[in-house]
């Protein structure tokens, strides 16, 4: 299933991503580009984080800024 129309990126793609350890939407646009253009898959790489188990995205992202 498409996640990021934008750069053509599936969920299979996204999951390998995280299984290999990104665990925010930012690692993941580093690792596989997903969420580099429009933003609008945003949620759903979040969504994807979260049913991996990685806590709430939103909040990893906002410590990362901030270290
Ligand atoms: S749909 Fe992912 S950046 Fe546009």
């Amino acid at each position: 299933m498409w996640v990021c129309f934008c750069r053509a990126v599936t969920d299979r793609t996204v999951r390998a991503a995280i299984e290999a350890g990104a665990t925010t939407p930012r690692r993941l646009a580093e690792t596989c580009g997903a969420g580099t253009r429009c933003g609008g898959c945003t949620p759903a790489l979040e969504r994807l984080l979260a049913e991996c188990g990685i806590g709430d995205p939103a909040q990893l992202d906002s410590r990362e800024s901030a270290a």
